[in-house]
């Protein structure tokens, strides 16, 4: 299987001022994917995933699967990974520079190999993003570990168990040290988990797989085994593309069904939409409708880890906040780096204020189409629903951005009355 969209930078022109009406189904999740998809090669058993979403960044991790010689066939939304023939331990350059995520490759190499080399993400556009933690883990379970040429060469003799505290909760971080511990029939203790669906849904994966693992508030307790099976799973559904699309119903004052969510996975999300006076039904653990009324209320919001408000959703807000009857506070407290949308959201007449990681937001009449630059997957969606709700037209360049994480964005929006069209890049 090779991955045949490497970089686009299509654009999306979008039309404003349509309400949004209809039902829209949500894809599976980008951020349970991954780390899954990575499980798989601590088996030499076939892996079978359901529900993956097709999109740039699972494409490459499927690339990645396939470069140290894994079998992988992508067809309708199922996975089928058969790790037998894995026999490389090295994650390349071009890879890791193309999804950050292929750090989660690091574990289960390690467990599989005693060794991984992958090549050292560097920064990104939403901040420093280290992965000390990951590597305190490695090195606790008795990893070596030394950079050479721009690659982390990892390597261990057997897994040591670890009783570890996160000094920071990272999600990746602790989906790595729960990959790499899967392997070690010792009971290890970390401490200071996230606690994501994310991680719960890898760490249900790991279940199957034969790895004993108990959970109380931040604790996890990990009892390995050498010997782990293949799996059959469903991913869960995307609780960012799910609040991106209320956030687009409401914004537009429109009436929008989601299927296909876990709406156990939204609260902070609908706390903070019922807060700015979206009209909220929970129809079943599985759907909800969203109704735009025409006011929007100002809100304060403070991004933290799950179960708190999500940093994946700080833009799509901001821009609910750039039209609210107010002035609103966002405070950013993950990334340091992540509010680029605002200097875009400002080129549409938006009023907002950065200081530091607080943004002041006074609410304005209206939003004005223009030309805007993407920076990265959230802020990039911000754009869209800013342009869903603009005077004229909005054209949302380099939208390489969106199609790492977004399931074919436009066709869901269009299908509920959304003018939006996809621009191909010109050729030279
Ligand atoms: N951090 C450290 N040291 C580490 C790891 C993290 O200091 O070893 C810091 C980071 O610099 C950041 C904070 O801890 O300030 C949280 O980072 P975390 O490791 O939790 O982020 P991540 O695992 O790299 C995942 C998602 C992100 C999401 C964040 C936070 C995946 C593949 N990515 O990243 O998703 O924003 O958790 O929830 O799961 C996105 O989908 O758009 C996206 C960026």
């Amino acid at each position: 299987m090779k991955s045949t969209i490497l970089y686009t930078s299509d654009s999306f022109l979008v039309e404003g001022g349509k309400p949004l009406r209809g039902e829209v189904r949500i894809s599976g999740a980008k951020n349970a994917s991954l780390p899954i998809l990575m499980a798989s090669i601590l088996s030499e058993e076939v892996c079978l995933l359901n529900n993956v979403p097709d999109l740039l960044d699972t494409k490459t991790a499927l690339e990645l699967l396939e470069s140290l010689g894994a079998k992988v066939e992508f067809q309708k939304g199922v996975v089928k990974i058969d790790p037998k023939g894995i026999k490389s331990f090295v994650a390349p350059d071009d890879v890791v520079r193309r999804m950050r995520a292929s750090v989660l490759a690091m574990g289960p190499l390690l467990a599989r190999f005693g060794r991984a080399v992958v090549s050292m993400p560097g920064g990104c556009s939403i901040g420093v993003r280290s992965i000390d933690q990951h590597l305190k883990v490695f090195e606790r379970a008795g990893a070596h570990m030394e950079v050479k040429h721009g690659y982390i060469n990892l390597e261990l003799k057997e897994i040591k168990p670890v009783e570890y505290t996160f000094e920071v909760i990272t999600v990746t971080g602790t989906e790595n040290a729960f990959l790499l511990l899967s392997k070690c029939e010792k009971r290890s203790i970390l401490r200071n988990i996230a606690l994501e669906p994310e991680v719960i849904d890898l760490v249900e994966v790991l279940r199957k797989m034969g790895v004993q693992i108990e959970i109380e508030g931040r604790t996890a307790i990990i009892r390995g085994n050498p010997y782990l099976k293949g799996f059959s799973h469903r991913v869960i559904p995307d609780r960012i593309e799910a609040g991106t699309f209320m956030v687009a119903g409401f914004l537009t004052g429109g009436d929008v069904i989601l299927k296909d969510v876990r709406v156990e996975h939204l609260g902070s999300v609908i706390e903070k939409l019922k807060e700015a006076e979206a009209n909220i039904e929970i129809l079943d653990l599985n759907s909800l409708r969203v109704v735009g009324k025409g006011d929007i209320m100002p809100l304060s919001i403070s991004t933290s880890e799950y179960p708190g408000f999500p940093t994946d959703m700080q833009a799509q807000f901001m821009v609910l906040c750039c039209l609210a009857k107010g002035i609103s506070e966002i405070r950013e407290n993950i990334f340091e780096n992540r509010f680029q949308h605002v200097a875009e959201l400002q080129r549409m007449g938006a009023d907002i204020h950065v200081k530091d990681r607080l943004a002041i937001v006074k609410g304005v009449e209206r939003l004005y189409g223009a030309e805007v630059y993407s920076t990265d997957l959230r802020a990039s969606a911000s754009l869209v629903l800013a342009g869903l709700v603009a005077e004229g037209s909005t054209l949302v360049r380099d939208i390489y951005h969106l199609d790492r994480g977004y399931e074919r964005l436009e066709e869901k929006l269009k299908s509920i009355g959304a003018t939006i069209e996809r621009l191909p890049q010109r050729k030279p």
